[in-house]
């Protein structure tokens, strides 16, 4: 088995490596992003794919890299992992829908709580006691589960269709324009901006370039938050305009 994520701030990333190792401990966990993944899913037939919830959808370069590669998803079995600040509604259903068209036999889906990876945002904010809590619960579902897919029982979060009136009514349609494309709506404030490239470097779709020594986007953001939660002065933000509180679930686990 093998698990594949795509992660901004790191949950989901920590949450597909915890249930992989209780399922397989031999398997390997891969970023979406990284270029042998297309080879690694073409020779595994059980599959983890993990992605955080966008505005109760999955990330449109999650979509995109499901559409782009057709042709390898038949008969791959795939566990849909979706993890979210507060509600995901039918995230994990938003992948599992697409893949079914392309001949993939979705296993199950877990919709995980993490840490809300929106840093520019007041009314999302959280303490750090807050986060912790929900981060053990986290591992709790996590650990529960794997014992029970051990056992051949697979949770359906999100895959029903009381989940996907509830994703769709809940926030897909009134935020449908956010997600529906790449976003254009990345701001970088280049008077804070000291040049230091990190962002470039940790863009996972290399949405970001220097350019005159302050970094710029080429508005194809699939908004994960990575470059807003890294960037040492600050100077990214998306959805608010001054980011509030930097959250990396590196500084938690
Ligand atoms: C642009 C954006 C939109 C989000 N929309 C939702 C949402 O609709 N529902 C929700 O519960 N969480 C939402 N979140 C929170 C993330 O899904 C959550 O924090 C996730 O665990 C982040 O995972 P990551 O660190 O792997 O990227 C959103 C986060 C971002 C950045
Ligand atoms: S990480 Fe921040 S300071 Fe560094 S290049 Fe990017 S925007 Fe500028
Ligand atoms: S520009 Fe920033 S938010 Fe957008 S995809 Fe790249 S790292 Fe993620």
């Amino acid at each position: 088995m093998i698990g594949i994520y795509f992660s901004g701030t790191g949950n989901t990333k920590y949450i597909v490596t915890r249930l992989l190792k209780n399922l397989d401990n031999n398997g390997e966990v891969i970023a979406l992003e990284d270029k042998a993944t297309i080879e690694k899913i073409k020779n595994n037939d059980t599959l983890i794919l993990g992605y955080p919830t966008h505005f109760s959808n999955c990330p449109v370069y999650v979509r995109d890299f499901i559409k782009s590669h057709k042709e390898i998803w038949k008969d791959k079995r795939v566990l849909i992992v979706a993890t979210m600040g507060a509600m995901s509604g039918d995230g994990a259903g938003c992948s599992a829908r697409i893949l079914k068209k392309y001949g993939a036999i979705i296993l199950g889906g877990l919709h995980v709580k993490m840490p809300d990876s929106v840093a520019d945002s007041k009314l999302l904010k959280k303490s750090r006691e807050e986060n912790l809590r929900i981060i053990e619960n986290a591992e709790k579902k996590v650990d529960l589960w794997s014992e029970r897919i051990i056992n051949n029982r697979f949770p359906h979060d999100g895959l029903t269709i009381f989940h996907h009136i509830g994703g769709l009514f809940g926030q897909r349609l009134w935020f449908y324009s956010k997600t529906k494309d790449y976003s254009k709506k990345l701001k970088i404030d280049k008077n804070k901006c000291i040049g230091c490239g990190k962002c470039v470097e940790l863009c996972p779709i290399n949405n970001l370039s220097l350019k005159e020594g302050k970094s710029t986007s080429n508005n194809r953001c699939t908004m994960c938050y990575r470059c807003i939660s890294l960037c040492p002065v600050k100077a990214i933000t998306c959805v608010g305009d001054e980011v509030v509180e930097q959250i990396r679930l590196s500084d938690y686990r």
